[in-house]
């Protein structure tokens, strides 16, 4: 209605398009924001790669959600790979390369064709590596905010990897001592040692395409007349001091799913306190049954153990952790996606000789779950997290205190602020043996590190406060609509 009563009045509709790169760890954040957009009474298109749109419509309870939503609505553009190609971690840059070259035009047509009609878009908020979107933007003369999905502490340490080579610190071979510290990193130079870097940034990787493309993103990120953070001051106010040095205009916004639970109660306070429903992306197919497992179990006695929706490990390693979890004594609830073993011969529904009982006893194993309701249920006392930004983030907001196994990308970084700044976890990064994982699970479960839960407990309480009215992340995320709207 507002919407019809604007154009009445000749006015020009906020009409937000949000683009994310097709990898569920982005379309999950990007997807919170979309809404929040949304509850402001802001019109957004969210932009689907066709081969993901494809995969979300065989989940018809997520296309129902969103039915709810009206001024919502999906699109689909092509990522320019066959419908048939593998896009799995391996082939990420593939994806990257190929949307960069094939998107941006189709991209840069859809939005000139709308352009003074009733789909015309006045804001793109484009995800920070689709750096090709902000080009359209500025080319059609149409404001574009870039949207990283990392920890700020992770894009400091990628702005910064170009002065690192300069002074030497960079490249470092695979087998230096890892241990070795980092001081090139304005505000980390106390704690960061070469194995926190990013994956990206280690032995050869360092030239690799996908490094190169990484860097250079992120260097063009600093360039945006706006950046968005999924991060809160109180946990990041100190890096993101020097980020803000860089010119840009940043928000930080996050944790985006607590943000949207303190919009919703404030619009609809009368509202059950399971209100709103759970929702995922919708791109993962969800395995039943786990909340009745866990009511079954004592307070805080679970850990939970996932490695987001990329990680892949060796038969070897999933064994590593299977003998370190059973060997623990403690219950597990873990999630293995169908692809993340790589290799033949997968695990196929057969328990390893010596962890029958104990697995069968203390173990529920599944292929996907809401890990947002895992992680808020009382029994889960622990998360054995792989370190993704939005798993960092989920677990402080449910108090949960973490074990750190980073695998790629962001992860090295985030575990390593995890443990030796925020003191919410115990990184195990480069040791994913079976005795480093029973001691730290136990260690976990046991309360051993009492610095853990009092230091999950506070910064669980400072998340709350930054999304509540009047908070650091409330009164950024207001300043941004202010801003979509005095653009448009
Ligand atoms: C990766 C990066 O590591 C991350 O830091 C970056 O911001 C996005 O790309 P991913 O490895 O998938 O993402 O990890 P993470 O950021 O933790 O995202 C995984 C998401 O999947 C989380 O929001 C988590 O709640 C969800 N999830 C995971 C489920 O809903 N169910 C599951 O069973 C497992």
């Amino acid at each position: 209605e507002k919407e019809v009563e604007g154009r009445r009045k000749g006015e020009r509709v906020p009409h937000v398009l949000v683009f994310p790169f097709p990898a569920v760890g982005h379309v999950n954040c990007m997807l919170r924001l979309a809404q929040l957009l949304c509850l402001s009474d802001l019109r957004v298109t969210f932009l689907h790669t066709e081969y993901n749109y494809d995969r979300l419509r065989r989940n018809p309870e997520h296309v129902d959600y969103f039915r709810h939503w009206p001024s919502f609505k999906y699109r689909t553009i092509s990522d320019g790979l066959p419908m048939e190609s593998p896009r799995s971690a391996k082939d990420l840059e593939e994806l990257w390369m190929s949307m960069t070259a094939r998107t941006k035009p189709l991209l840069r047509e859809m939005l000139s064709s709308d352009a003074g009609g009733t789909e015309e878009v006045t804001c793109i908020i484009a995800d920070g590596i689709l750096s090709f979107a902000a080009d359209v933007g500025r080319e059609l003369g149409i404001p574009t905010i870039a949207f990283r999905t990392v920890s700020v502490c992770s894009f400091w340490s990628y702005f910064c990897a170009p002065q690192l080579v300069e002074a030497g610190e960079l490249p470092f071979q695979e087998d230096a001592d890892l241990d070795c510290p980092i001081q090139g990193v304005p505000g980390m130079e106390t704690f960061l040692r070469r194995r926190d870097l990013s994956s990206f940034l280690r032995g050869k990787e360092l030239y690799s395409p996908a490094t190169a493309f990484v860097l250079n993103e992120t260097q063009k990120n600093a360039k945006a007349s706006a950046l968005i953070f999924n991060t809160f001051e109180d946990l990041e106010g100190p890096i993101l001091s020097h980020v803000r040095a860089l010119r840009s205009t940043i928000y930080t916004i996050g944790p985006l799913h607590a943000l949207i639970r303190s919009k919703l109660h404030e619009q609809y306070p009368h509202q059950s306190k399971s209100f709103p429903p759970k929702f995922g992306t919708g791109l993962c197919e969800e395995d039943g049954s786990y909340l009745q497992w866990l009511d079954s179990k004592p307070p805080k006695s679970v850990v939970y153990v996932s490695f987001g929706s990329l990680t892949i490990v060796t038969r070897d390693e999933l064994l590593e952790f299977w003998h370190g979890l059973v060997n623990s004594g403690k219950f597990f609830l873990w999630v293995i996606r169908p692809d993340m073993v790589s290799g033949d011969g997968i695990l196929e529904d057969v328990i390893p000789a010596g962890l029958e009982e104990g697995t069968k006893e203390r173990g529920l194993m599944l292929g996907w779950v809401s890990q947002e309701q895992v992680l808020g249920h009382d029994a889960v006392g622990g998360f054995l997290t792989h370190s993704g930004w939005n798993s960092t983030l989920e677990s402080i907001v449910a108090g949960v205190p973490m074990v750190c196994w980073p695998y790629f990308a962001d992860q090295q970084i985030n575990s390593r602020f995890a443990d030796e700044v925020w003191g919410i976890g115990l990184d195990i990064k480069d040791k994913g043996d079976r005795r480093t994982v029973e001691q730290s699970v136990r260690d976990l479960i046991e309360n051993k590190n009492e610095r853990l839960r009092q230091s999950a407990d506070r910064m669980a309480m400072l998340a709350r406060k930054a999304v509540a009215k009047g908070g650091s992340s409330y009164d950024s995320f207001d300043r941004l609509i202010q801003s979509i709207k005095a653009a448009s």
